[in-house]
């Protein structure tokens, strides 16, 4: 049975470029509530622990360091089918063909610098969640 919570970031370049606050907003106006926030940094040895699923794929020493390349926003978020409405709420992956009115379509770039971090499913939303925050931390 799915599972109300879902995982995100604000990556770097969203952080960098302004949009810390317009994003949060969005998530907010999206009907999901705001369970644990941290403005936060990863270092590169955290980045690739946080994203080892993808280890031995073409992109991964790019995306490392791009996610280590600044200040973060780590939240996890409640709302009923948290995972797969957060996923529509910010669109594709590439931001090129993310939705109209998504996160990634409003605020992000390209393919790596892509604003927000999503879980995928309810068990990866349960890991990355405690990977930042502890039971006291999440309300
Ligand atoms: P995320 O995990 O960050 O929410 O992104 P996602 O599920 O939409 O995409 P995923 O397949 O999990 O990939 C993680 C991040 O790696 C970068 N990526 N680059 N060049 C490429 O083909 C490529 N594919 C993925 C993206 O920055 C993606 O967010
Ligand atoms: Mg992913």
């Amino acid at each position: 049975m799915a599972t109300n919570k879902t995982f995100t970031m604000i990556k770097p370049d969203a952080v960098a470029n302004g949009h810390m606050g317009a994003i949060l907003d969005k998530i907010t106006q999206g009907g999901f509530k705001i369970s644990a926030l941290k403005y936060t940094f990863l270092t590169a040895e955290k980045a690739g622990e946080f994203y080892a699923v993808h280890k031995e794929r073409p992109f991964y020493g790019d995306l490392v360091k791009f996610m280590s390349s600044g200040p973060i926003v780590a939240a996890i978020l409640e709302k009923d089918n948290a995972v797969e409405d957060f996923r529509k709420l910010i669109g594709a992956t590439d931001p090129s063909k993310a939705e109209p009115g998504t996160i990634r379509n409003l605020f992000a770039k390209s393919i790596d610098a892509n604003a927000v971090h999503g879980s995928d499913s309810d068990e990866n939303a349960e890991i990355e969640g405690s990977f930042f925050f502890s039971a006291f931390e999440k309300f």
